[in-house]
């Protein structure tokens, strides 16, 4: 694993552009997993910034969604299609061709096989930029607080293909409404597989601010373990961790 920690947001953003144009420089034609959340969006600017001035083709790779809110869709402001759609794939130029994301509203296992299908049929995910939850949750991939496939409230899990259908965890609940203009009754989440996005090639953690210390540290110094789902990434050969100097790391 590879710590880079950074002066602010603003830095290791930088960071994080430069480490994805790098990654579509030499692997053009692969796969390549985005995070929505607010945590990477400056970074997603700043790889647009590069594209623009000669340093990246970023319509010479294909994209997969990491997530989404089950029942939730474009047309919701703060919906993962809706960030990641005008916040970076419109902005950037990608062909609509060479993106696939969960839609929210449709039928979620259809969604999940889809979504499954495309990640096969590119050779499995090259490249993931991941932030993290307050709970440790990478996509939504919710903790486990206990060993018998079930979350906090008790409710199974289904795993479809590579993806997971979720119910998401209280604290992802609560964190949810920074993201809506009016509230939203979000109670499922659909997601790449943590088992998928620890096979995938390199991986990017990303986290920035104070209030990410602890869960970060957690992750870096703690037990690997599935109550912390981004502590699961830990052996990674690829992991790339990017922190600013707030996360304290
Ligand atoms: C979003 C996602 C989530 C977020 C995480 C951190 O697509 O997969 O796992 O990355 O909840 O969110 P922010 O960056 O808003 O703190």
């Amino acid at each position: 694993m590879q710590i880079i920690v950074k002066k602010d947001h603003e830095e290791i953003s930088r960071t994080v552009a430069e480490h994805i144009a790098a990654f579509i420089n030499k692997n053009p034609g692969s796969l390549i997993n985005l995070a929505a959340g607010d945590t990477p969006l400056r970074a997603y600017e700043k790889l647009i910034e590069l594209q623009r001035d000669g340093g990246v083709d970023l319509s010479s790779a294909y994209y997969v969604g990491l997530d989404e809110w089950v029942g939730l869709g474009y047309a919701v402001r703060g919906s993962c299609a809706q960030v990641m759609q005008d916040g970076f794939y419109r902005p950037a130029g990608i062909d609509p061709s060479r993106i696939c994301a969960f839609d929210g509203t449709a039928d979620v296992k259809g969604e999940c096989e889809k979504v499954s299908d495309f990640i096969s049929a590119h050779g499995g995910i090259g490249l993931t930029v991941l932030g993290v939850g307050m709970n440790g949750h990478i996509g939504f991939n919710e903790p486990r607080y206990v060993c018998d496939d079930t979350n906090e409230s008790g409710d199974a899990e289904e795993i479809v293909g590579l993806c997971r259908i979720v119910t998401l965890d209280e604290v992802t609940r609560a964190v949810s409404v920074k993201y809506f203009d009016s509230p939203q009754p979000v109670k499922q989440g659909v997601t790449v597989s943590l088992e998928t996005l620890v096979g995938a090639r390199q991986v990017i953690l990303m986290a920035t601010g104070a209030k990410k210390s602890e869960i970060m540290n957690r992750v870096i110094n703690g037990e690997k373990s599935e109550a912390v789902p981004a502590s699961m990434l830990k052996d990674h050969q690829g992991l790339v961790v990017c922190v600013d100097e707030a996360v304290g790391l």
